[in-house]
């Protein structure tokens, strides 16, 4: 199938992630920003996302602007929308990045009903959140927890009310009243985010009216969702969650529409592996307990050690460390028995990294008894994405069961204590990178993908064979 046909009367895309987070959907919500949207916006979460894009072999990674920023300069709109979490530095710096490469942010929009992320908010996330040490679940650390639960409790701090002195002074004073372990000083956080406040002046709107506009007049819209279903706070592993509604209903209210205003959903999915960072259940994971351990030890475990611990040779070129994704001794790892050196094996060929925090993710089978349950809720269509890590691997594996539990469930003892079986698959050798072309993939991975829709009731419309836009199959 073509793009064209694939979007025939569609006017609303939506990208979003069916398992826990870092599918993609940076890849692709550039792919629909530079074929086809008008206007890309962002409904849910903030800083605590990591959305990679590669364009002409540039990498480039946005935690708060949209993708389609980078098509700013062909006039395309790109929006912040009232459902996220803004920290003011973070953005500003993002912008100047942006601008540093001579790149333009003249069409954003930022929403007037977003929610500030205070310094009290970070210091509270990093203190209580952050650490799996110290009970925590495991956050990014960027105030996102206790910037949301100020927003449901009525005493968020909005954009809005960063233009008015008076208004930000009184309701600081409110809330700042729950955060006693983090003394601050009012008029030192007023004076800290005057300058920032000035810089984004120009951009803030009232978006929700905006996109009413944008549809009336039959723009082609795409909402870049982030997060993933699984970390969703409404469907996903309770408590081990962001606090934002990251399916595709919190992702259409969190720029001002409604789900049902959606004409084309796209769940992204990686395959036949799929990550989780930080803390909760991951049934499928490679190496279980272990791994999960290993991991909670983040940067300690970062990618400059794994490579040295495994002997990978690399190089460093601009602060980024480069090796082979396919290096033999990753593969050795990939192919050895112990479930725990797969899993390390599997991060390295996956270059499976935080694009935010640099915590090692935590890799297991594609997990087709949670896919399940994502395309209940956000749909049918889907994205794969990542298959061509996989060239070299003797084998790949679906989970298909969990022993003791007729379907998936967000209980996350229960998930902890599940036992999964799985469907194998033989391996692959072809260099599937970058093919366009569906018949071109090797009969195993087919395979694997017929048995997936089948099982999940999933359709698969797209699918990834690298980083960069044109390295996609329209199926
Ligand atoms: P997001 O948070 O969903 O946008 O995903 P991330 O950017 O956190 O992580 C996805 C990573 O996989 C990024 O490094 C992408 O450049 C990369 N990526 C995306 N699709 C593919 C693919 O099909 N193949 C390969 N090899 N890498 C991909
Ligand atoms: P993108 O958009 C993967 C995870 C954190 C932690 C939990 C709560 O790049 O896919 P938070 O800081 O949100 O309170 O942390 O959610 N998490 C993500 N994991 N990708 C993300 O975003 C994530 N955003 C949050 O690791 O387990
Ligand atoms: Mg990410």
């Amino acid at each position: 199938m073509s793009l064209k046909k694939l979007t025939k009367d569609v006017k609303t895309i939506a990208i979003v992630c069916n398992q826990w987070g870092d599918t993609g959907k940076g890849k692709f919500s550039d792919y629909f920003a530079s074929e086809w949207a008008d206007v890309i916006a962002r409904g849910t979460g903030g800083n605590n996302a990591g959305h990679t894009v590669v364009v002409n072999g540039k990498e480039r990674i946005f935690h708060l602007l949209p993708a389609g920023i980078v098509y700013d300069g062909a006039g395309k709109i790109n929006i912040l929308g009232n459902g996220m979490v803004i920290d003011l530095e973070a953005l500003v710096k993002e912008i100047a990045q942006l601008k540093g490469d001579n790149m333009t942010c003249d069409n954003l929009m930022i929403s007037e009903d977003a929610h500030v992320i205070m310094p009290y908010h970070v210091k509270r996330d990093l203190n209580v959140n952050a650490s799996l040490k110290s009970g925590g679940i495991g956050s990014t650390g960027r105030g996102i927890g206790p910037t949301y639960a100020d927003k449901i409790a009525r005493r968020g701090i909005m954009i809005k009310d960063l233009f008015s002195e008076d208004v930000l002074f009184k309701k600081m004073k409110k809330a700042i009243d729950f955060y006693q372990d983090a003394p601050v000083s009012i008029s030192d956080v007023i004076e800290e985010l005057k300058p920032l406040a000035k810089q984004i002046k120009p951009h803030v709107r009232d978006t929700i009216k905006e996109m009413h506009g944008f549809l009336k007049q039959g723009k082609k819209v795409l909402l870049e969702g982030a997060q993933g279903l699984l970390l969703s706070i409404e469907y996903g592993t309770y408590p081990y969650v962001t606090s934002s509604d990251c399916s595709i209903n919190g992702t259409a209210a969190g720029v001002g529409i409604s789900a049902g205003a959606v004409d084309l959903t796209l769940g992204v999915v990686k395959f036949p592996y799929m990550t989780r960072v930080g803390g909760g259940p991951f049934p499928t994971e490679l190496g279980g307990p272990d791994s999960e351990r290993y991991c909670s030890e983040g940067l300690a475990h970062n990618l400059e050690f794994e490579l040295k611990e495994y002997e990978i040779p690399y190089e460093e070129h601009n602060g980024k460390l480069v090796y082979d994704h396919h290096d033999k001794r990753i593969f050795e790892l990939i192919n050895c028995n112990l479930s725990f050196y797969k899993g390390i094996g599997v991060r390295l060929a996956g270059y499976e990294y935080g694009a935010t925090t640099g915590r090692p993710r935590r890799t297991g089978w594609t997990d087709l008894v949670a896919l399940k349950y994502a395309v209940n809720i956000n749909g049918p269509n889907l994205i794969l994405t990542k298959p061509d890590v996989f060239t070299g691997a003797r084998e790949f594996k679906l989970g298909i069961e969990y022993e003791g539990l007729e379907e998936f469930t967000r209980d996350s003892q229960k998930l902890y204590k599940t036992k999964v079986n799985y469907k194998k698959f033989e391996g692959f050798d072809q260099n599937i990178a970058g093919i366009q072309q569906y018949y071109k993939l090797p009969d195993s991975l087919r395979d694997a993908i017929a048995y997936m829709e089948e099982f999940t009731g999933g359709n698969v419309r797209l699918i990834s064979t690298g980083p960069e836009a044109k390295n996609t199959i329209v199926k």
